[in-house]
This record gives structure tokens, sequence and C-alpha cells, in this order.
């Protein structure tokens, strides 16, 4: 929630923007209905969410949108720039190439083409896109990938391939090698790796995979949606989750979804490409627009872009948010995902010493801890565990995940998932923690009591 302070600034702020302009005739909106009673109604529905921009909120990824970030898309909003043209947004464009130069910059991409998407669907689904252009006709990916994955394949009319993954739920190097080489002869691979898989935040070994390259001719993209800002502090992560980050700037292809990791609104999501030449992207981009491009003074991001209208008011809200935490290994933004991936190593060593609850994977690849309640009923176990969580202050989510019995067998169970991103999350561990604790003892008792009783 937008702080007292900033409101205050956010107000002197709008006042200032009255006076833009002052050569026109001053314009505020008449109509003739109120609002008052329409806001009011608003904020009544509002209600009926869970309260993600909460630090008690630990369920999806969903972040909350940091001050300066709403203040700006709120101020640029008004505007309504449009960063498809130059012309359609002209401030907001350069804020955006330079977001994105950040972004290139954080990398060691000195060459490199890109832009913000809607999210990370969109980018992923444009980077795809990109491949197939330029030859790709077969997509390679982990079962642990987001969904979209096979879903672009689809609308692409690509062929999509699954490899296996390992226990911790990062794509399996071994698998890929197999069916790298066991590939028809016409098929023409990208091999989509994911850096923060959406259920547990896996990282797949970028190293090893970049070593089939060897013996094997694929692109990469790496789906970084979820993790790609823990490039900033890949040296304070285990050594095998350092190492896959390592080859992160190798990567053909990169999404990164400030909307994620970056404290941005839901809607900005960020796409960067490397080795693609102005000649092939201007082939694959080009369009008939004689509507669109007037003013070539500056360049019109749109030109190059799989959707047309874009927000401005995103990319205000971005760059104002990187003038304030700059993308630096040893600033404020990496120190905000240091904390939350310390949270996530604290709540698993205390959740792991627990004799009624298993993790899922014992160490957090970033900051998402996923666990049950080890019980004859672990799905209803954790749908009660859920709701007395809620019941107490405190928001989670579930997932579905594959675990293994003593005898080996795989099966599907409901367990809880816990996204600790917000720098927040590390100072209140300890209580959440505590009460997932105690209340999966009396759960896993009242299982145990129900069993003797038979
Ligand atoms: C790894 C990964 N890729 C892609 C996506 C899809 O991104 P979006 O929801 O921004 O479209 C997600 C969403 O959670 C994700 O976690």
């Amino acid at each position: 929630m937008l702080s007292r302070k900033n409101l205050e600034i956010l107000v002197a702020a709008q006042k200032r923007l009255y006076c833009t302009f002052p050569e026109l005739p001053s314009f505020e909106q008449r109509w003739d209905f109120e609002t008052d009673g329409v806001i009011q109604a608003l904020l009544t529905r509002l209600g009926d969410n869970d309260p993600y921009f909460h630090p008690r909120y630990a369920g999806h990824m969903s972040g909350y949108v940091c001050d300066v970030a709403v203040m700006s898309y709120f101020l640029a909003m008004q505007f309504n720039p449009n960063n498809h043209s130059y012309d359609g947004g002209r401030a907001t464009t350069k804020m955006e190439v330079e977001c994105l130069d950040s972004m290139a910059r954080m990398l060691d991409w000195n060459h490199y083409q890109g832009h913000l998407t809607s999210g990370g669907t969109i980018g992923n689904l444009e980077a795809l896109w990109i491949h197939r252009e330029m030859g790709a006709n077969t997509v390679i990916c982990s079962k642990g990938a987001h969904f979209t994955h096979k879903r672009a394949a689809n609308i692409l009319d690509l062929k999509y391939l699954e490899v296996d993954v390992t226990k911790d739920g990062s794509l399996c190097s071994i698998a890929l090698s197999g069916l790298l080489a066991a590939l028809e002869a016409t098929d023409v691979p990208v091999v989509v790796c994911t850096l923060g898989t959406t259920l547990n935040g896996a990282i797949d070994p970028l190293d090893e995979i970049f070593s089939l390259k060897a013996e094997h001719d694929f692109k990469v993209h790496v789906d970084a949606a979820y993790g790609g800002y823990f490039y900033l502090i890949r040296a304070r992560l285990a050594g095998r989750n350092r190492k896959a980050f390592d080859f992160l700037p190798a990567a053909d292809s990169i999404v990164i979804d400030p909307h994620k990791h970056g404290l941005q609104g839901f809607g900005c999501g960020a796409l960067l490409l490397r080795g693609v030449s102005e000649s092939t992207s201007q082939a694959i981009y080009t369009h008939d627009s004689p509507y669109t491009y007037f003013d070539r003074r500056g360049i019109s991001i749109g030109e190059k872009t799989l959707e047309c209208s874009r927000p401005g008011a995103a990319a205000a809200a971005l760059w104002a948010t990187m003038q304030c935490l700059p993308l630096e290994e040893e600033g404020e933004f990496s120190r905000v995902l240091l904390s939350c991936h310390t949270a996530a190593v604290k709540m698993s060593e205390l959740l792991f010493a627990v004799d009624d609850v298993r993790l899922i994977v014992r160490e957090p690849a970033l900051d998402i801890v996923v666990f049950y309640i080890e019980c004859a009923d672990i799905s209803a176990a954790t749908r009660q565990l859920y709701e007395q969580l809620k019941a107490s202050g405190f928001y989670v989510a579930m997932a579905d995940c594959d675990i293994s019995s003593e005898t080996g067998v795989f099966r599907e169970v409901s367990c809880i998932r816990l996204t600790l991103m917000k720098k927040e999350h590390l100072a209140m561990v300890d209580e959440l923690a505590d009460q997932i604790i105690r209340l999966s003892k009396c759960i896993a008792d009242e299982y145990r009591s129900q069993y003797q009783a038979l």
C-alpha cells in the first residue's frame, strides 16, 4: 500500500501535472456522473481479494508494486502514452529503451534487441516465434517448464518435446542429451530452459545444457520470467544454481518479468534477444502501417514487437523504479532478492526439523518453499492447513506435486506453496513457521488419532 508520505508527494506531483502544457487552454474532464459513489463501491469490491500487497501474503507470485511504480504509473497514465510508436509515447519510449539497456547491461550484452511485453506469456511466445522465423521447428522443454511453452508451440505449429526433471524439479541434462541424440534429421531445436520454475523456483542447469552444444546444434531460450533478476545475486546462491546463472548471458533469448520480481504491477514483462541482426529482425517484424510511424527522430519500438499498443505508463513505472533501485550486484535491489532467498532458506530449515512436515525440495533454489504434512490424506491435510493459516491471518497457496512413496511409486498430492518474494518476509519467517508447525502438528495428530481409532 502506498505510504502516507508518498501519497503527499503524489498529490504535490499531481498539482504540478495540472501545469504541464501551459500554452494550452486549461483542461480537466467534466462528466455528468459523480465518481464518489462508484469509487466507494469499488473499494468494497476490492476487499473481496486476498491481501496480495501485504507481507502476510506469501501465496502466488504476487509481490507488491513498489510505491514509486504506483506513483509513476498513476502520473504517466494520465498522458496515456502508447509505446507502439515514437510519436505515440516519446518520453516513455525513451524510458523503455533505458530500462532495456539496463537489463542488457546486467547481462553484459552490448548488442541486443528487446522491449517490454505485457508479461511472460507474450514474451515467451514472441521469443519462440522469432526462433521459428529463424529456422527452429522444434521446442524442447522440461516437464517443469511453464505451460505457456506448450501452448506457444501449438499456436506456432512447432513440434513440442518434453524432457524429464530431476528430483529438485529442474531439467535433467542427461535426458536432454538423449533426446537431442534421438531427434530426427529435419528437427531444428530450440531448448527452453527455466531459471526459476513456477512450482518451486527450480533452476535448470544451463551450464550442463550449454556443454551439450559440443555435440548438438540448438538454440537456447531462457524463461527467466520469475528468476531472471536473481542473476544479480548468483554468487549468493547454491553452487549449482550459481553455475547455471553464470551461463544466462550466453542465451539466445531471455524473458524476465518486472511484474514478478521487479516490483511492478501486472502487465510488465521483458524480452531480450541476442544475435538477431538488424536485417533479420527487420525481415521478421516488417509490416505495413502507413498510419503509425510519422516521427522518425526516435525509434518506434512497436515496429519490432509482437504486441502493438503497449502502455507507456508501464515503462514509466519501471524506469522510475530502476532509478531508485538500479540493477546493481551490491545495491538495494539485490539486497531485496537476497532477503527473499534467505527467508526461503530459513523457512526450509525450520520446516525440515519438524517430523510431520516434508519438503518437496530440501533447499530452495530461490525463494519458493513447497511442503506437505505427512499423514493418511495429504491433500485434505493441505487444504485444512491452507484454511487454518488463512483464518489466522497468513495467506499461502497450494500446488499439486508428484511425491514418491517409500515404495518408489509417484502420486500427485496437493501441497502448500510459499512464495517469499517480499523483502519483509525475512522478518516474519519465524512467526509464519511457528504457525505452520503448530497447525501441522495438530492436523497430523488428528489423522493419527483417527487412524488409531479404526
Ligand atoms: C517461469 C514462468 N514463465 C512464464 C510465466 C507466464 O508469465 P505471465 O503470467 O506473466 O504471462 C510464468 C508465470 O508465472 C512463469 O512463472
